[in-house]
């Protein structure tokens, strides 16, 4: 695993741009897995940049988001296929036939999970996946429970989960309470994990997932598992690594 503490979120977001854009222009035809959340939007920014200068081609990239809420289409300002489009794909030459992000407003939310586990096995494993982690250890919406779940499927979102995203919502109660994700399996699939974490309210998180025990109750603890995962972080959000082993951490 190699970590990299950055001195400010900004610092953290170059850095971590810096390995997305790495893979883009090495492998033109990259498959990106995508996560959205505050965090990345900065990474995001650096990457529109360096399409716009001219030095980033995302004509023949594929993208795959890790999740989506149920019951928003994409036009709602706060569903994940919007969050994309305005963040990142309305900026970059990405054709969007190219980019994949569960269908929040499938009749059936069961039979769209099996649909898209099935695209992302077409698809094959993720060149790079991007992961952002939720203060209770969350990874996309894999949240802490009793077994990791491998597969896409439905979850029913934490209070904590609920209260974390509360904040874009008009009120707490206009928060879905059920979302779709891709499961731990397509994530550990993935050819190397790039893992963005800002903040002293991550700290708990990070120590735990990454200096504690693997265990369902930290999903992102499983991807000490994972043989190439790329941390990035700012010191506030690193500073529990401190003295639990972390070189570049002090
Ligand atoms: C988003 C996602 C979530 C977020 C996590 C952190 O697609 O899957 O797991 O990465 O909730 O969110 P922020 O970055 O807003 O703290």
């Amino acid at each position: 695993m190699e970590i990299y503490c950055t001195k400010d979120y900004e610092a953290m977001s170059r850095k971590a741009a810096a390995i997305m854009a790495a893979q883009v222009i090495a492998k033109p035809r990259s498959l990106l897995g995508l996560a959205t959340g505050s965090t990345p939007v900065g990474l995001y920014r650096e990457l529109i940049a360096g399409c716009t200068a001219g030095d980033l081609d995302f004509s023949r990239i594929v993208t795959v988001n890790l999740d989506e809420y149920a019951g928003l289409p994409g036009t709602h300002d706060q569903s994940y296929r919007y969050f994309m489009d305005h963040n990142l794909f309305d900026h970059i030459n990405i054709d969007i036939a190219n980019t994949h992000v569960p269908n929040g407003m499938a009749p059936d939310p069961e039979a769209e999970c099996a649909r898209y586990e099935a695209r992302l096995r077409e698809l094959g494993p993720a060149d790079i996946q991007l992961l952002g982690m939720g203060r209770n250890g969350h990874i996309g919406f894999n949240e802490p429970g009793d077994a990791f779940i491998a597969p896409t499927h439905v979850v029913e979102l934490t209070d904590s989960t609920i209260d974390a995203n509360a904040r874009f919502f008009a009120s707490r109660d206009q928060v879905p309470r059920k979302a779709l994700t891709m499961g731990v399996g397509a994530i550990m699939r993935a050819r190397r994990v790039l893992v963005v974490v800002s903040g002293a309210d991550k700290a708990q998180a990070v120590k735990a997932a990454f200096a504690g025990p693997i265990t369902p109750q930290v999903p992102a603890s499983i991807l000490q598992l994972h043989p190439d995962v790329v941390l990035v972080g700012d010191e506030a959000a690193l500073a529990g690594l401190k003295g639990a082993g972390c070189l570049r951490c002090g």
